[in-house]
């Protein structure tokens, strides 16, 4: 994800710039091509002075501990979802963030895609009726390595990908995701991952009385889609903001937006991106997600 923000930020002009990277692996670092600064761990960068803010895209179970690094040697910071792998590690890095007067914000970048944004500011008017069911699909084309989907280090499939969803729902329709329970797929890939199934479908309640559905594939040979429809009483309304073949363009101009609109915020503009707040409350979500797996399998 580090070298998709990367990718995202070398078109993003002036008002963004990506002045340096952090990546303890020479290999990775190499990928990401010899002209750019780099240093192998945080302290490193936090020694130079040449950064205004940064971007966290490290596994998941680091995130508290880099995120708290950086906040409490005074740098904003955008942190990748879900900010920690419990709403406890996020609850204590949000108390840091309090501490230092620092902008923490958590990359939910969906909420910078234009038809999502469009799709909100349409429910939000009424001109969908009152929202009573909203269907989200997230299908991957390709499982994660098997160390990132291990549980302890990603938070297994309904934090890592699950998240996503939730955040989604509750800033469209702008009500709570108040019960959440699934089944679990016993499909298995070569090799199965314990605590990360292939697939789950979930069953979601809001608290404006909607009802969601969430569908979340490790595997789609076709490639990745993101897809939401929401069916209103008066209308209703649908988008595959993510499709094959190619859907990263969507993202890359996600990035880039929340990219600025952080840049914007730490100069003190206000921010339409997903606080750690938000971070916290989906991460409590998604600890509450009763699954029912199949027997035995995980
Ligand atoms: N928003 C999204 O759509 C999205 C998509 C993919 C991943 N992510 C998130 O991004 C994060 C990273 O995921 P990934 O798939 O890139 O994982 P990854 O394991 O592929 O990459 C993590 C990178 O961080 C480096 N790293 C490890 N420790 C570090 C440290 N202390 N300081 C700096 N770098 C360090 C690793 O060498 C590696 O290159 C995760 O939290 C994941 O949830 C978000």
């Amino acid at each position: 994800m580090g070298s998709t923000h990367a990718r995202a930020l070398a078109r993003s002009g002036s008002e963004v710039e990506l002045a340096a990277v952090v990546e303890p692996s020479d290999e990775v670092a190499a990928r990401l091509g010899a002209s750019l600064r780099r240093f192998r761990d945080t302290s490193e960068l936090l020694a130079w002075d040449g950064v205004d803010g940064a971007i966290v895209a490290v596994p998941t179970r680091l995130h508290r501990d880099v995120v708290s690094q950086l906040l409490d040697s005074g740098l904003p910071v955008l942190c990748e979802k879900p900010c920690g792998l419990t709403s406890a590690e996020t609850a204590a890095v949000a108390e840091r963030a309090r501490a230092s007067g620092l902008r923490l914000h958590i990359g939910y970048w969906r909420r910078f895609v234009p038809g999502l944004r469009e799709l909100q500011a349409r429910i939000a008017s009424g001109a969908l009726g009152e929202v009573e069911a909203v269907l989200c699909v997230q299908w991957d084309e390709q499982p994660p390595p098997p160390c990132f989907r291990d549980p302890s280090s990603s938070g297994g499939i309904v934090v890592d990908m699950g998240v996503h969803e939730f955040d989604q729902l509750r800033w469209l329709t702008g009500q709570d995701v108040v019960e959440v329970t699934g089944v679990a797929s016993s499909v298995c890939s070569a090799p199965p991952v314990e605590g990360d199934p292939e697939g789950v479908s979930l069953a979601v309640r809001l608290s404006g009385g909607a009802t969601g559905l969430v569908s979340l594939l490790r595997r789609h040979p076709p490639g990745d889609l993101c897809r939401v429809e929401v069916i209103g009483t008066r209308s209703v309304a649908g988008l595959a903001f993510v499709a094959p073949p190619d859907g990263e363009e969507t993202l890359l101009d996600a990035l880039r937006a929340q990219a600025k609109d952080f840049a914007a915020a730490i100069r003190g503009a206000a921010s339409a991106g997903a606080t750690v707040t938000d971070a916290a409350r989906v991460l409590e979500i998604a600890e509450r997600c009763k699954l029912h797996a199949q027997p035995d399998q995980y």
